[in-house]
């Protein structure tokens, strides 16, 4: 593996890539930036003088693949004003909607496809558009190194398998990103250390389930990897370089998960745990494999080994069939745990998914926005209440650069994820820093220097 890579020259094709939905695909940009630079193209900001226009994009709610819609059409006037440029649409929507797509673009590319990229282009002619959706049980890009895309060079993802084997019956991500498999570990933790010697300090290890990632030695069990152990072997790179992790699935969240981070300082505290519903009955129609009461034990396990744990969830408003009841389960569920913030949507359905198939999308769009808009307002108030539990404590914090609101503050996060600010005395991005909360607001803590 070659170290961090640089992104320009000036006398090779340029593509342009934007990047919708999750931070997998941010990620997968950056393998598909690093197969296109060994076949000799270089990255361009600027879409208006771009050779190759792509969009690596999102199928998880129909508002996400609306948007992109309409970049298409931006995309096609590019192609009309120059001769020669193509677009291509790459990702969950690739892979969801096919050839369905070759009306519109020259090329179509699923997940697992980004390694045919360089000769799918080289075959583009006006009449030959390109595709390749075809999904694989082994692809991981294990040994590819992705060009880095943040421009901040302290924090970074590493992708540690790919696909899903759940069947939430709401979601599309098993079909557009297929089985789930896990990556070696030795090329993760090369990663992880190739990028804390080129200055990084935080890593987030990504997958759509960590928990059940496992990685099978064929000729010495005795070397197989679970997660608890992947955690432990990056987290030992370097007590400065510190360890994150998404996403967790309650189902899947092990005791040995829990322990492994309450034993090393620089894993950092923070948990995001998709509850979806807080209703047991909506929860077994979502097939999420777990109740009201399993998701409570596991943040009250939580929370008794690493009682500063940041905890953040994902809701669902409006599922099939969701009565009154169950909306207001989802609330109390909220109320009893007081996350410290969310990822909140209404239902949308998906074609494919085993929800489409057998429940229907039966509650109307206003009534979903309404208890939306419900679980938002009381998600607001629980970020306050997280928050406002933090006054008086004193933090240790990763600078990420200069306040938004204030050039002269810094900002950063703490382990438990907490936005903070706090006075600039000269630090850099990537310095660490200790700083005690004097007040809150519902998205951050408002530090002073210790
Ligand atoms: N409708 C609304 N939200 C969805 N999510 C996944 N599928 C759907 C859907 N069909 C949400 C879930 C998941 C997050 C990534 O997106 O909350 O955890
Ligand atoms: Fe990420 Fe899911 Fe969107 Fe695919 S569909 S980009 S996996 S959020």
């Amino acid at each position: 593996m070659n170290g961090i890579r640089p992104i320009s020259d000036p006398s090779k094709p340029k593509v342009y890539i934007e990047t919708y939905g999750c931070q997998r695909n941010v990620n997968d940009s950056e393998v598909i930036l690093s197969i296109l630079q060994d076949a000799g193209y270089v990255l361009t900001e600027n879409m208006n003088d771009a050779d190759v226009i792509l969009a690596n994009t999102c199928s998880i709610r129909d508002n996400a693949e609306q948007r992109i819609w309409g970049r298409i059409d931006q995309f096609r006037l590019q192609k009309r004003n120059r001769e020669g440029v193509v677009i291509g649409i790459v990702g969950c929507m690739a892979e969801r909607l096919k050839d369905k797509l070759l009306e519109k673009v020259d090329l179509v590319a699923g997940p697992d496809s980004y390694r045919s990229l360089p000769q799918l282009l080289k075959a583009i002619t006006p009449e030959t558009p390109q595709i390749n959706v075809l999904l694989s049980h082994e692809e991981t890009y294990a040994d590819i190194a992705p060009v880095r895309l943040d421009k901040n060079g302290v924090s970074a993802f590493i992708s540690i398998m790919r696909g899903c084997n759940n069947v939430c019956s709401y979601c599309v991500v098993p079909y557009t990103r297929g089985a789930e498999r896990s990556r070696d570990p030795y090329t993760i933790v090369n990663e992880a250390k190739v990028l804390y010697e080129n200055g990084y300090k935080e890593v987030t290890l990504l997958g759509q389930n960590v928990d059940s990632y496992f990685w099978k030695d064929a000729e010495r069990p005795d070397r197989n990897v679970n997660f608890a152990q992947l955690l432990e072997m990056v987290a030992k790179i370097s007590p400065e370089l510190r360890v994150r992790f998404s996403t967790s699935h309650p189902k899947d969240i092990s005791d040995e998960v829990i322990y492994t981070m309450a034993l090393y300082e620089n894993i950092c505290k923070h948990i995001h745990l998709p509850v979806q519903s807080g209703s047991s009955v909506m929860l077994e129609k979502m097939r999420r494999k777990y109740n009201r009461e399993w998701y409570l034990e596991r943040v009250a396990k939580i929370r008794s080994v690493i009682p500063d744990c940041g905890l953040t969830t994902d809701v669902i408003a409006g599922f099939s069939g969701e009565t009154e009841q169950d909306h207001k389960d989802t609330l109390s569920l909220m109320e009893e745990v007081v996350f410290d913030s969310a990822f909140m949507f209404a239902y949308s359905e998906r074609p494919g998914t085993l929800a489409s198939k057998k429940y229907p999308d039966d509650i109307p769009y206003s009534l979903k926005t309404e208890r939306l808009n419900e679980i938002i307002a009381l998600q607001g108030r629980m970020s306050l209440k997280s928050n406002e539990k933090e006054i008086g404590k004193r933090l240790k914090v990763l600078v990420e650069g200069p306040s938004k609101k204030n050039q002269k503050e810094l900002c950063g996060r703490a382990s438990s994820n907490k936005m903070c600010v706090f006075p600039d005395m000269g630090e850099k991005a990537g310095d660490y820093c200790e700083v005690e909360v004097v007040s809150v607001t519902s998205a951050t803590l408002i530090c002073k220097r210790i």
